[in-house]
């Protein structure tokens, strides 16, 4: 174990047995017991923020674990051991841009797509910071289930705290107004844009579905953002 690194991190006051609660004696056995960061995350002790704890448990990840699914995340597997540095080092496997990579150890397939998509290319092309990434969509500890009707409509909110324009025009449409009223049946961002590769429209035209489908379903009505020129 790398001393100097451990005192650079986040938990560099602490004593071993901080967390590695079961070992009072000495020389102790050569596997320690699992830590559990909740017996200081839990309640909050010693300035400990509580919040992520009290989330995860709620969360997929936090259900998959205690219901034994294999590969299911701890906070240990997100964050590590002992070397752990706060979200806004650059060298954080939590920092925003490392996201991607953190989510992708297990999510293979997702972050297959989301790398070809726009917010990818912003983030990691433009070097625009603020382009989604897989939190801003799932929440890094909540990660609700994704068929969940209250996360559907929280998303359209979350993706407009973004695209504020389009959010806007959104909700004076038919769609929005359906929507706004709670009901998760009619088109909702993902549904027309899709969720990880999301491409600029003017990219999707040539793309025989896009442009079939959003132009039958649109044929007639309004514009997805309202009127042209809106
Ligand atoms: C912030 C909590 C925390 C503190 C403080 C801490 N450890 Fe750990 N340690 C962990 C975690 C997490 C693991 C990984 C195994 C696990 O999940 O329980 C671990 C694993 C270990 C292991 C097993 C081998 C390995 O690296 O995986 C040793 C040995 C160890 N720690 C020694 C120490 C020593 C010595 C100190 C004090 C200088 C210390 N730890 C302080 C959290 C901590
Ligand atoms: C002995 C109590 C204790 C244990 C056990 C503990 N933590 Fe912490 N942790 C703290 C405290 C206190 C802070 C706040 C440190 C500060 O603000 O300087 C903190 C801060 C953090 C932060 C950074 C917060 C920030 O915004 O900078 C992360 C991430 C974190 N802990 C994760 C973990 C993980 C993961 C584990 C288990 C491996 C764990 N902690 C175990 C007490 C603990
Ligand atoms: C799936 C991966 C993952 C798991 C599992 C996870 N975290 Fe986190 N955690 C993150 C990410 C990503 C961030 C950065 C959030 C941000 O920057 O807003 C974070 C941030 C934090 C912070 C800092 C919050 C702040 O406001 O500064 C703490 C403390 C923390 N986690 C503790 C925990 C604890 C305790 C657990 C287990 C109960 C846990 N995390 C489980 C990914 C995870
Ligand atoms: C160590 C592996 C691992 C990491 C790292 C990880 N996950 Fe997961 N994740 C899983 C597993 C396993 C499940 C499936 C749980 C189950 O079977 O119910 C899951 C489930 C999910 C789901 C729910 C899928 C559904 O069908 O509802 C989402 C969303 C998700 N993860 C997002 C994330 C995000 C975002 C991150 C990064 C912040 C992340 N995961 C990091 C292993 C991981
Ligand atoms: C712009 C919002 C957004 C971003 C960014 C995002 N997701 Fe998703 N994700 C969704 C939506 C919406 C769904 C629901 C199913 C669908 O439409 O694909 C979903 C579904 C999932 C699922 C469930 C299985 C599946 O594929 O349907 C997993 C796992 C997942 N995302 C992981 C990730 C990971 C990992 C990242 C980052 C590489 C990420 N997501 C980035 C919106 C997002
Ligand atoms: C019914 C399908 C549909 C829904 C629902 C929808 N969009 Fe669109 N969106 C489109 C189409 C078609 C275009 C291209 C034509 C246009 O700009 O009106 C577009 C364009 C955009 C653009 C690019 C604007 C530009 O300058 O080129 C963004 C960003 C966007 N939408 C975000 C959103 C967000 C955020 C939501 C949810 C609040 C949403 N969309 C809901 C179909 C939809
Ligand atoms: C954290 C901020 C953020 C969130 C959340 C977010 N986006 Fe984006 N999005 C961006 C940025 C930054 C770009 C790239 C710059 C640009 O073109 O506006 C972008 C680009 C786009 C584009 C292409 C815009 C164009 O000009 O052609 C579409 C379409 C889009 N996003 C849709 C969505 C949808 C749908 C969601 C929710 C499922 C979403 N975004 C969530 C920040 C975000």
């Amino acid at each position: 174990m790398d001393k100097a690194g451990f005192s650079r991190s986040v938990h560099g006051k602490f004593s071993c047995v901080a967390c590695h609660a079961g070992i009072v004696t000495f020389p102790h056995g050569k596997k320690p017991q699992k830590v559990n960061c909740g017996i200081c995350h839990l309640p909050g002790r010693g300035g400990a923020p509580k919040i992520p704890a009290l989330q995860y448990r709620l969360s997929v990840h936090g259900m998959a674990v205690r219901e034994g699914v294999a590969g299911a995340p701890r906070c240990q597997t997100c964050h590590g051991s002992h070397y752990i540095l706060p979200p806004n080092n650059p060298m954080s496997v939590i920092y925003r841009k490392n996201i991607p990579r953190l989510c992708s150890r297990c999510h293979r397939a997702e972050y297959g797509i989301y790398k070809k998509s726009i917010h990818a290319r912003a983030l990691f092309d433009m070097g625009i910071e603020k382009a989604a990434v897989c939190y801003d969509c799932h929440e890094e500890h909540r990660v609700p289930n994704v068929t969940s009707p209250r996360w559907m409509l929280w998303l359209v909110g979350k993706c407009g705290s973004c695209h504020k324009r389009e959010l806007a025009t959104y909700k004076q449409t038919y769609h929005g107004q359906v929507t706004r009223l709670g009901y998760t049946t009619v088109a909702k961002c993902p549904d027309c844009h899709g969720s990880h590769g999301i491409l600029p429209p003017s990219e999707l035209w040539h793309q025989a579905f896009w442009a079939l489908s959003l132009r039958v379903c649109l044929s007639g009505t309004q514009m997805p953002h309202g009127p042209p020129g809106l």
